[in-house]
């Protein structure tokens, strides 16, 4: 399973890079707003050199799926490892997965987002998406169960051996992380402040701390019998 971050934050994001634990980067408008990215081509564009060969998924902002389409051909020419996400539908309800279809015959990366059905999610598999973003979080909003989503398309997409992606984003909870993970996510996208809180325990924090107390009583000990050696050295010459 692969983690990936959904954050624009740039110093978080090079933070948890070096801990060599994220395979791909995910935004949305609303992310990039919230963490001071108002350009998103400069944006986009220096997070896709932060990420290397790794996937950055970058959300169209227009309603129109004409506009979408000329949009997403605009973003995959600013980097190789451009993903570009396409809403399952538009505000109106009007399908988007001709624009995913003709994006994948065009070799445009596509994560078809925004989705909270196990139809739309087979729907956007079937138009050619890469990746499916099932939003548990706001899954859950509506009273319904992200994990039982989640397992029914992964047993789908195994099933008719279908290669796209289940992304897991919209984490509310570290419980969210753990449940996608059981559930069949393929990927999870992970908010930063979530990743902090998942690999930290207090009982390690306290483990750790009695160790390194032992550790430095032990240095103490050693000390002591030396200095005791070395004097009673003295006292024979
Ligand atoms: C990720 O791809 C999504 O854009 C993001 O996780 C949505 O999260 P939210 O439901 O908290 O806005």
């Amino acid at each position: 399973m692969q983690i990936f971050l959904d954050s624009a934050n740039q110093k978080e994001i090079k933070k948890w890079l070096h801990q060599g634990v994220i395979d791909g980067l995910t935004t949305n408008p609303s992310i990039m707003f919230k963490d001071g990215v108002y350009d998103i081509e400069q944006g986009a564009r220096s997070l896709c050199t932060l990420f290397g060969e790794r996937p950055v998924s970058v959300e169209v902002t227009t309603n129109d799926c004409n506009q979408m389409v000329e949009q997403a051909r605009t973003f995959a020419r600013w980097a190789q490892n451009v993903v570009v996400k396409i809403p399952v539908i538009n505000e109106n309800g009007e399908s988007c997965l001709g624009v995913i279809n003709t994006l994948n015959r065009e070799g445009i990366l596509v994560n078809s987002t925004a989705i909270l059905s196990f139809n739309q999610a087979i729907l956007a598999a079937k138009a050619g998406a890469t990746y499916i973003s099932i939003f548990a979080g706001r899954v859950a909003d509506e009273g319904n169960d992200p994990t039982v989503i989640i397992r029914n398309v992964r047993q789908w997409l195994d099933a008719w051996d279908y290669t796209a992606k289940i992304i897991v984003g919209s984490i509310r909870t570290v419980m969210d992380i753990q449940a996608a993970a059981l559930a069949g996510a393929h990927i999870i996208t992970i908010p930063p402040q979530f990743l902090a809180k998942m690999v930290d325990h207090k009982y390690t924090r306290d483990t750790v701390r009695q160790f390194n107390q032992d550790a430095d009583k032990a240095l103490t000990q050693i000390a002591e019998v030396r200095a005791a050696a070395a004097a009673a050295g003295r006292s024979n010459d």
